[in-house]
């Protein structure tokens, strides 16, 4: 835990949704899913924004066709697609940010936050770092986190990482929305679906833990492609397998959020 204890929640009062997007390890689509589970919800109708936590490694702005920009005369968040959008990389090149040491890390990541004029949301999207290191506990600690989803693979050497993840959320008492299963099966242009890395690891991850399963996301040369072309596959293709899961998604996390705030403990009656 944080050596002085907790650090203080920033208050966000004009976003009423702040979900973290996390992973065990990258590499499993972390920042895929965030984009197009944020595309998805905002498919459905709601304002939305996407929050590019990682710093060292930041994907938003490839994924969105959007580049560096000129601080002095832009406006923060960007908008893309209907998103808000706000990442270190529209600040610095990524060889900048590497040599950045973990305060500077929190720091920029807090401003995102507080600096930042989101407006009026329904949702705020988080691409957390990779792992479960400092950087992310403090994050989960500082932002007033609603819930948190956890993206892994179907391999089990990433449900070991998931595992971690889910301990983490634990820990600093953010409720886990779920677990989500990404490059899960295939579907092929027969319209069936094949298992390419074995089946059902995130279902028996979220048995073992007491967690929803929120879905699977099939794998697709698509996803990638139009990650790297900055056109993201729900907003691209929104008629693909891929797409359709997508909007499930954001359809149950939506449910899960509202089931998580009714399970709030009640705030503490105040004598008047
Ligand atoms: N469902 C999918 N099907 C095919 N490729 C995918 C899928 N999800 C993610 N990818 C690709 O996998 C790579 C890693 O995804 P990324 O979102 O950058 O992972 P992370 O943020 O966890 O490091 C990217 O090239 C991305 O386009
Ligand atoms: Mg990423």
């Amino acid at each position: 835990m944080h050596p002085q204890g907790a650090p203080p929640k920033i208050a966000l009062p004009g976003v009423k949704s702040l979900i973290a997007v996390a992973s065990g390890k990258g590499g499993v689509g972390k920042s895929t899913v965030a984009a197009n589970l944020a595309l998805a919800l905002h498919a459905q109708g709601a304002k939305v924004g996407l929050m590019d936590a990682d710093i060292y490694g930041p994907s938003v702005p490839i994924m969105m066709g959007l580049g560096t920009v000129d601080t002095k005369t832009t406006m923060f968040p960007l908008e893309k697609y209907g998103l808000k959008l706000m990442s270190m990389g529209f600040v610095v090149n990524a060889e900048q940010a590497v040599i950045w040491r973990g305060p500077m890390v929190h720091k920029a990541v807090t401003q995102f936050l507080t600096d930042i004029d989101w407006g009026q949301l329904d949702y705020l999207v988080i691409d957390l770092p990779p792992g479960t290191g400092d950087a992310q506990l403090t994050l989960t600690q500082t932002a007033p986190l609603s819930g948190a989803v956890i993206v892994t693979t179907p391999q089990e050497v990433s449900l070991i990482d998931a595992r971690k993840g889910l301990e983490m959320f634990r820990q600093v008492r953010v409720p886990i929305l779920g677990i989500i299963e990404n490059m899960s099966y295939f579907v092929g242009d027969d319209g069936k679906r094949y298992d390419i890395y074995g089946h059902g690891g995130g279902q028996k991850l979220a048995t073992e833990t007491g967690m929803t399963f929120l879905g699977a996301i099939p794998i697709d040369p698509r996803v990638a492609q139009c990650g790297d072309q900055g056109d993201p596959i729900v907003h691209r293709f929104p008629d693909t397998p891929v797409a359709k899961a997508y909007l499930a998604l954001a359809g149950t996390i939506a449910q899960e959020l509202k089931r998580a705030a009714g399970q709030a403990p009640p705030l503490p009656s105040v004598n008047l």
